[in-house]
């Protein structure tokens, strides 16, 4: 096949679907609102009464772990008057809230009421914090505001077989460290970033000497998106590591529809979790969630964390910035996928599927594109 044959070229969405508001909207109603998201891992609830606060598409949720060890997911807002219950993290015996000192239960029941005898008198939708679907695999914490989504096992669980024969040391990882960043872009651009190495050689250059660019390759699933390459030279432009028995000697990444991806980087067991979500049609947000062995730090986990959250996401993130400001100019109607069929570490072809699979889950909801 020569060169010519092998490539095809597909437009991307339309540029103002990367900053229109009303597109926004839908994409939050559609995809947001009802496929399964991604929260953290357990052992970012390490202890009964740990809790964490969080937003997915403007909608604000509590994750807790309670006394009986199970992880719960309600709406973060109190259902006397609509106040938000509790901030950012922690742990606590119950939760109060801070308008009229309602107080629950980490199960969700409300406690006390100031003013009110009995709070069994009061309407039921009144007794009891707003529970939301929540799924934990392999201490994988996702939620689903809203049934919509396929099943979640259809969806994921093959990534989940994958992930564990590429990590031997999947169950003994633990929570780390969380690097948080906004970004002015729209979270689709945000995404279709990690979904090519295209940009790689272009624009990192101390990942393109951590890891072979040229023999990227990818598995498409209808899902999510498995990636690798092999790694190159231990001592690199990225992060020094030590190779030993156990150590991965490859990047593995993948991403999970529609915003989450997993990655695992050469050197000692280690997982990144990074995921995305859009704070308006123009601003996103990406929480890069490490996670080692027993949770443990060494130099050479912290070198890698240094290198991964102070320069390539850096790099990544300005990409973004510029590609979204170039989409809302008004100099472009919509871009170009390189679709390269023998290629795949300069294909944008899994940029088309992420695409189509937004198309389709808009006409799915009943919200065309
Ligand atoms: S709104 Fe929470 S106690 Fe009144
Ligand atoms: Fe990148």
């Amino acid at each position: 096949m020569n060169e010519i044959n092998q490539t095809q070229y597909v437009p991307t969405l339309s540029a103002s679907d990367y900053h229109c508001s009303s597109r926004y909207a839908d994409e939050l109603n559609a995809i947001f609102n009802q496929q399964w998201i991604y929260v953290l891992h357990a052992s970012q609830l390490p202890d009964k009464g740990s809790y964490e606060t969080f937003n997915i598409a403007d909608k604000p949720i509590l994750i807790s772990c309670g006394a009986d060890d199970v992880i719960r997911a309600f709406y973060n807002v109190c259902v006397h008057r609509g106040h938000i219950l509790v901030q950012g993290s922690g742990t606590a015996t119950h939760f109060t809230c801070p308008y009229h000192a309602w107080t629950y239960h980490f199960d969700g029941r409300l406690r006390g009421a100031p003013g009110v005898p009995h709070v069994a008198d009061l309407p039921e939708c009144n007794q009891q914090l707003v529970g939301i679907e929540t799924r934990v695999t392999n201490g994988f914490v996702f939620v689903r505001l809203n049934p919509g989504a396929d099943d979640f096992e259809q969806c994921y669980g093959k990534f989940f077989g994958e992930l564990g024969e590429r990590l031997p040391a999947l169950d003994q990882l633990r929570f780390a460290k969380r690097f948080v960043a906004e970004v002015d872009g729209n979270w689709k651009i945000m995404v279709e970033n990690y979904l090519e190495c295209y940009h790689c050689t272009p624009t990192h250059e101390a990942l393109s000497d951590l890891m072979c660019i040229k023999d990227y390759q990818f598995q498409q699933s209808e899902y999510y998106l498995s990636t690798w390459a092999p790694a190159g030279r231990p001592d690199n432009k990225a992060y020094a590591y030590t190779l030993n028995e156990g150590s991965q000697r490859k990047f593995s990444g993948w991403w999970l529809w529609p915003n989450t991806t997993f990655n695992i980087f050469p050197g000692q067991q280690n997982l990144l979790v990074f995921h995305m979500l859009p704070l308006s049609s123009e601003r996103s947000i990406g929480y890069c969630d490490y996670f080692f062995i027993d949770g443990k730090v060494d130099e050479e986990a912290e070198a890698l964390m240094d290198w991964e959250g102070n320069v390539l996401e850096k790099e990544d993130n300005d990409l973004i910035v510029s590609a979204h400001k170039g989409m809302k100019s008004n100099a472009i109607r919509n871009g170009v996928f390189v679709i390269d069929g023998v290629r795949q570490y300069i294909s944008e072809g899994p940029l088309a599927h992420f695409n189509q699979l937004i198309q389709r889950t808009l006409d799915g909801a009943g919200l065309k594109k």
